[in-house]
């Protein structure tokens, strides 16, 4: 990996250390649009059970809880620095009760079968190891019906070339590609 790549993904890829804490600081000024814009493409409703994979600084999260009040928004994360930005953004509904944020990989997620209503994920899946296998992992934590979104903006190095059919060959249904102005999101069902 080159010099140049290393250090992105410390900063915003897996964010970590210094850089990481930068990053966190850069992500959650710049990406709160496709946040809100990816919650809206959910139709997310106040009684919803939804997760968020790889949230960052939680920005996504404390838009979510806005929203969610007798549901629960969950969330993982695989950077420690990131759950702990995220958990201070979001002090005051984790007390509550209504937002529950873990340290987790998309490939493994601590969550039982069918537990979730929607499910979202907002420049993350272009660092995932194996993206099929994530996807997998998600569809088998939502509910039957349940929806998911992928959203990416143009900093994310992510092609939209093969991505809806990388989200269905992982089970999902009705994949189609939502363009928002230069960014763009990926919207899919569980049958
Ligand atoms: C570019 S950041 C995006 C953060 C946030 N969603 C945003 O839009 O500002 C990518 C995030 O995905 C997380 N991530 C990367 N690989 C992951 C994995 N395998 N499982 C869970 N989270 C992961 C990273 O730790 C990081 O917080």
């Amino acid at each position: 990996m080159s010099i140049a790549k290393r250090v992105l993904m410390r900063a915003f890829g897996r964010p970590q250390g210094v850089l990481g804490r930068l990053g966190g600081v850069i992500m959650a000024r710049m990406n709160q649009e496709i946040a809100a814009r990816a919650i809206e493409l959910l139709d997310v409703q106040p009684s919803d059970r939804v997760l968020e994979i790889g949230f960052g600084p939680g920005v996504g999260i404390q838009l979510l809880a806005g929203i969610v009040s007798s549901g629960l928004v969950a969330g993982v994360d695989d950077s420690e620095e990131m759950v702990e930005q995220a958990r201070a953004r979001n002090a005051k509904a984790i007390a509550s009760g209504r937002v529950e944020l873990r340290p987790a990989s998309v490939e493994r997620l601590p969550f039982d079968n069918d537990t979730f209503d929607k499910a979202l994920s907002i420049n993350s899946m272009q660092v995932w190891p194996d993206a099929r296998a994530g996807l997998r992992e998600i569809l088998r934590v939502m509910r039957p019906h349940g929806r998911l979104a992928l959203a990416f903006t143009r900093h994310s190095g992510q092609s939209k070339q093969g991505l809806t059919d990388v989200v269905t060959t992982a089970g999902f249904v009705d994949a189609h590609l939502v363009d928002l102005d230069s960014d763009f999101c990926v919207l899919a069902t569980r049958t």
